[in-house]
């Protein structure tokens, strides 16, 4: 159990997931900072409330973490293009980033950490949900870790030209249908990668702990037929996601949310019909995953 001079560290769930209190990220020091990012590392996805950053303050705590990377098919704000603002509307049907996924999973490197603020929120529902996907991997069976172990997946940002990134589903007139204010970020990625092999299994860098690497992206297994890829992808999610290997955390303005994409997987609840949300997402460039 580690023990912290800066932080309060509070569990939310058996799995994953801690809320962090004392502390105020406009102003933090190193030591605070190292506090956090050790609590991070141990939790998977750390929890703050009632935090009062504005845009420079958020860029400036998130580029602590590392650089920062830019979505491929969705613009950031026009004053400042490192924040994603994530707006479901009270028409909107769609929510972003609606299945279980990990950022950027389609990216050769993708996102290792995805920092995200509430300013606006419903008074119910929009809850984000995490797993473990240390917890998913370790408790599989010897047999089934033996026949993945050294396996690749496929992974694809974009089915159709500018669809299915992050969990919106696929969009065939060339806009996120469902979420006007979404689609009107789409930009086209150019020539940037928007497809990648990653390990079906893969070593945290700093932990050096295995973790099941999977998402709504991964959309084959290399060597596999896809009559066969699909059954196993699909068996790998479900057991990812059983209640016992994940959390669930309630916004509310000002909570601040920071997330593991190298060990975690995460799906935001589209439950509040009528209702309007509004988050600013920042995500840290990671490392060809290994
Ligand atoms: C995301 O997938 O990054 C968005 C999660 C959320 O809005 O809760």
């Amino acid at each position: 159990m580690t023990a912290y001079k800066h932080i309060s560290v509070k569990p939310l769930a058996g799995s994953l997931g801690a809320e962090i209190s004392g502390v105020d990220l406009r102003q933090i020091g190193d030591e605070t900072f190292d506090e956090i990012r050790k609590a991070w590392l141990d939790h998977l996805v750390v929890f703050f409330r009632d935090q009062k950053l504005t845009p420079d303050q958020q860029i400036a705590f998130c580029k602590r973490f590392g650089e920062i990377h830019h979505h491929p098919f969705v613009k950031g704000m026009d004053d400042y293009p490192d924040i994603l603002e994530i707006i479901k509307e009270e028409t909107d049907t769609r929510a972003f980033g609606s299945t279980w996924h990990t950022d950027q999973m389609f990216n050769p490197k993708p996102a290792k950490a995805t920092i995200l603020f509430a300013k606006e929120t419903p008074d119910a529902g929009g809850d984000t949900m995490f797993t473990n996907q240390y917890m998913a991997y370790e408790t599989l069976s010897d047999g089934m870790k033996a026949m993945i172990d050294n396996v690749k997946t496929w992974n694809v940002g974009s089915r159709k030209k500018l669809s299915a990134s992050d969990g919106m589903g696929s969009v065939s007139d060339g806009r996120y249908k469902g979420n006007d204010k979404m689609a009107s970020k789409i930009r086209d990625p150019g020539d940037l990668v928007t497809e990648a092999a990653h390990p079906l299994v893969r070593t945290h860098p700093e932990t050096g702990r295995k973790a099941l690497y999977i998402g709504n992206h991964s959309v084959g297994l290399h060597g596999f037929a896809d009559k066969e890829a699909r059954p196993l992808l699909d068996y790998l999610m479900t057991h990812s996601v059983q209640p016992e290997m994940s959390c669930r955390f309630r916004w509310e303005v000002g909570s601040m949310a920071i997330w593991d994409n190298r060990c975690t997987m995460h799906r935001a609840l589209n439950d509040y019909p009528g209702k309007r949300r509004r988050m600013h997402r920042i995500t840290i460039c990671g490392d060809a995953p290994f």
